[in-house]
């Protein structure tokens, strides 16, 4: 498909869809398969220093509207999870997100994976579903940790942010002073499920995190906002589904689109399909590259 290819922090992407963190990033095998469903990068899940498992369950309900987890980043730990993805290196660029209990922790994980030679790192500021600091809530804490990571990395380096947080704008400004080379826009929402019948919260964790279609004109309107604010790239993420959808997101100035949830939707060729319809939309609008469309939205 031409004219799909998207240049991201450095990095080149055949076409602007990447699989999101969290959808079956753990092994390579699985980042194998999103990137045979076509996608342009793959963000694997995300890891910590030591290995978690995770909450109780249930940890994930579908729900009408969307879908709810409280998977709590369940992972074995950034060195294991660093070898898997170093042998998915080479047909498209490979993300791995870190998570950190502190800004050290953080960093250490972002060294691990570095050496195992992902092209760039996403640092999840935003998971609602583990106990202590969402460092994406606060300009100061997101800033330190992006600051810390930047001295310690050289690849690319994207905050994954929460809308959740009081002011997502301030908090990517914040980030983009720190040195971070892209905002990833948005993680999932608090959100709960309660059984009638039990009288009792569905999932075990009480509360989890809220994906899927019900989520993209939040998210929408969050890549809006941080595109006027910042120059770096911005990543669209939350209820991608469609290439309408993607269209959306890069209208409204987003350089790349994250699938999660929309794997569970249309299945590992979802990125190949929304790669497709946003070809579709621009053969009948007469637009020849994908950049013409980012951030049309603004005029
Ligand atoms: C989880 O593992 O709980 C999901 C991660 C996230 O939403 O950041």
């Amino acid at each position: 498909m031409q004219g799909l290819e998207v240049e991201l922090a450095g990095m080149r992407l055949r076409n602007p869809t990447m699989l999101a963190s969290g959808i079956m990033g753990l092994s390579a095998a699985s980042l194998r398969r999103a990137i045979k469903g076509g996608a342009g990068a793959v963000v694997a899940k995300s890891c910590s220093s030591q290995p978690r498992e995770g909450n109780p369950n249930p940890t994930v309900v579908e729900i009408p509207t969307g879908l709810l987890n409280s998977v709590g980043l369940a992972n074995p730990g950034c060195a294991e999870l660093a070898e898997e993805l170093g042998r998915c290196r080479g047909e498209v660029p490979v993300v791995a997100s870190v998570y950190g209990f502190s800004t050290r922790e953080y960093a250490a994980c972002a060294q691990v994976v570095e050496r195992a030679g992902v092209d760039a790192v996403e640092l999840n500021l935003s998971c609602p579903n583990v106990e202590g600091t969402v460092f994406g809530y606060s300009e100061e804490l997101a800033r330190e940790v992006v600051e810390e990571v930047k001295r310690r990395v050289r690849v690319p380096v994207f905050a994954k942010l929460t809308a959740d947080a009081g002011d997502i704008v301030s908090v990517a400004a914040a980030c983009e002073d720190a040195g971070a080379d892209g905002i990833t826009a948005i993680n999932t929402l608090r959100a709960m499920a309660i059984d009638v019948t039990t009288a009792r919260p569905v999932l075990g964790n009480r509360v989890g995190g809220l994906s899927g279609r019900c989520l993209k004109p939040v998210a929408l309107r969050c890549v809006y906002e941080i595109a006027e604010e910042v120059s770096i790239p911005v990543i669209g993420c939350g209820g991608v589904t469609t290439g309408r959808d993607a269209v959306e997101f890069l209208l409204a100035g987003a350089r790349a689109v994250q699938i999660g949830t929309g794997v569970l939707y249309r299945g590992m060729s979802v990125f190949r399909k929304v790669s497709m319809e946003i070809a579709e939309y621009m053969e009948e609008k007469g637009y020849s590259r994908v950049d013409e469309l980012v951030g049309l939205a603004h005029r």
